[in-house]
């Protein structure tokens, strides 16, 4: 389980209301107590910070508002002390603007070397003024911007699939993937155990930069694909090189080296060519946290994963929320400022769904509280460019992303180091005070319990490993399988020794599969029953 750190908002070591790395070494100790395997960093490079790091303006370094390479030196030493595993969050699709390469391409004439680095082109129209082709950004709006010549007249256009400031890197031009080799080598004699790569399935674009015949539907959601911008069969190539060299280092010292992919293509079969063994050693699959709480969803995507995925002989990795999502407490229930109480406990019982089932899991920072979105924050603290671009709060990301509350009644609730009055990036609101962590380690009721009391199963029984999972026979509205017990005997009992993992996503009590008392429920759970919005582990006895 890797649990995922939006280091911005995770602890402020200097008071500036910024979470930064010295702050990520300072919670350890908590996240080794909630019993992590890892953690995944999201971007700390230089970067103006137009897309929260994910603009990076040079991959070899710390930004000064999140510390120094001397500080990402002593996090790493801590993390591997403790045994925690560190994963950086690379973004080879696109840098910042600021980049030296961008920077260089600007000052070069179209045509040149520099500019062959990103994706230049002319514009169409008798004077160049319409975009080269009809793609949207995922971002909003047009995904390209006019760049002014040296002689100061409007110039090319520059493709960008996100913000204006973050152009896309040209992947057909070998030098940018030598300069990504280098990057990857550069963590890697760091000591880095591995690396989530941002937007895996992106990078190649058709080579032509045709249109596309359905831009609208290419701009309807932020995970739609447009087939000829995403998903190109030469990235796979880029990959299996990556994986060379993970591989080159774990020759050298024995150590596995992971890679981690965000991939949104249109199927699990899809997916699962990103996991082929030369390739990424996991991918997220995002089905399971786009689907709707509702069982047959839920089953059918489980369903599509271990065959599509498992089936092929790797990994599914599982993720219900990260720094782009809504929060589960929020997605599953009512959009009210505190969340839901219904909300609260659909969220509970998908975690214990998500920790019974095989492959990897994904926990995102705030997660393990039970920590709802922020769905009030007023338009002028948002800081998402996709507000900016789309004038809209329909898909804003900041509401997930508001500092952790870790102590006291009131904001900044402990996030920050500051002197008193010290405001966090984010307004936290007052609610979060039911939140803070102090107050969940010492409830033994608390999202966090639950938690942790899943990850310790997890890892101590074998049932929850590796291995098939065989589906119940269960009634509608609710989800049961059997984990580690091999195939169910003919007569509908079960084996003795499996692990059966049961959620009931209606509201009314059900029948429980096992008749006896739960080892671990997301709720309260009596012997035979299965409450609604619950999920429950038995080792099953009959
Ligand atoms: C996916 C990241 O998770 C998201 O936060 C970012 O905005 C885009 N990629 C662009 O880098």
């Amino acid at each position: 389980m890797i649990y995922q750190v939006y280091v911005r908002s995770f602890l402020d070591s200097t008071g500036d209301g910024i979470g930064d790395l010295a702050g990520v070494r300072a919670g350890l100790p908590y996240l080794k107590k909630l019993g992590v395997d890892g953690i995944w960093l999201s971007p700390f490079y230089p970067s103006p910070q137009h897309d929260h790091g994910y603009d990076v303006a040079g991959y070899c370094d710390v930004d000064p508002l999140f510390g120094d390479l001397a500080e990402f030196d002593l996090l790493t030493a801590a993390a591997r002390r403790l045994g925690i595993r560190v994963l950086l969050d690379i973004v080879p699709n696109h840098c910042s603007d600021q980049h030296p390469w961008f920077r260089q391409a600007l000052a070069s004439a179209p045509g040149s070397r520099e500019r062959g680095r990103f994706h230049f082109a002319d514009g169409r129209g008798p004077d160049g003024s319409e975009p080269p082709n009809n793609w949207h950004s995922m971002f909003g709006g047009p995904a390209w911007s006019r760049v002014t010549e040296a002689d100061g007249r409007p110039g090319q256009w520059y493709l960008h699939m996100f913000a204006p400031e973050q152009p896309d890197w040209n992947w057909r031009t070998p030098e940018v993937a030598d300069e990504f080799d280098q990057v990857l080598r550069f963590w890697l004699d760091r000591g880095v155990d591995g690396f989530r790569i941002d937007v895996a399935a992106g990078l190649f674009k058709h080579p032509e930069l045709p249109d596309s015949p359905d831009p609208e539907a290419d701009a309807r959601t932020r995970d739609s694909v447009n087939p000829l911008a995403w998903n190109q069969p030469e990235v796979h190539d880029v990959w299996r090189n990556w994986r060379a060299v993970c591989e080159e280092y774990t020759a050298r010292d024995g150590r596995e080296r992971l890679l981690v992919g965000e991939v949104s293509v249109p199927t699990a079969r899809d997916h699962a060519l990103y996991v082929r063994p030369a390739e990424l050693h996991q991918a997220f699959f995002f089905d399971l946290l786009s689907a709707p709480w509702n069982a047959d969803v839920f089953r059918k995507v489980i369903g599509e994963a271990m065959q599509d995925i498992a089936g092929t002989g790797s990994t599914v990795t599982w993720v219900l929320n990260n720094h782009d999502q809504v929060r589960t407490v929020t997605r599953y229930g009512e959009p009210t400022p505190e969340g839901s109480g219904l909300g609260a406990a659909r969220a509970r019982a998908a975690a214990l769904l998500m920790l019974a089932l095989p492959g990897a899991a994904y926990i995102y920072q705030g997660e393990e509280l039970g920590l709802p979105e922020v769905v009030d924050l007023p338009d002028d603290v948002l800081t998402d460019p996709i507000f900016r671009r789309t004038g809209s709060r329909a898909r804003i990301r900041d509401g997930c992303r508001v500092p952790l509350p870790w102590s006291g009644q009131a904001s900044p609730f402990g996030f920050t180091s500051g002197a008193e009055g010290a405001r966090p990036w984010l307004p936290q609101p007052d609610y979060f005070a039911e939140y803070v962590t102090e107050r969940a380690l010492a409830d033994t009721r608390s999202f966090w319990h639950l938690y942790r009391d899943g990850l310790q199963l997890r890892s101590r029984l074998p049932q929850l490993g590796d291995g098939p999972l065989e589906w119940l026979d269960t009634p509608p509205g609710v989800l049961g399988f059997v984990r580690g017990a091999g195939p169910l005997r003919g007569d509908g009992l079960l084996r003795g020794d499996g692990l059966v993992c049961a959620v009931n996503f209606g509201t009314a009590p059900t029948p429980a599969p096992v008749s006896g008392t739960p080892l671990l429920a997301s709720g309260p759970c009596p012997a035979g029953v299965l409450p609604g919005s619950t999920a429950a582990w038995w080792i099953n006895d009959s």
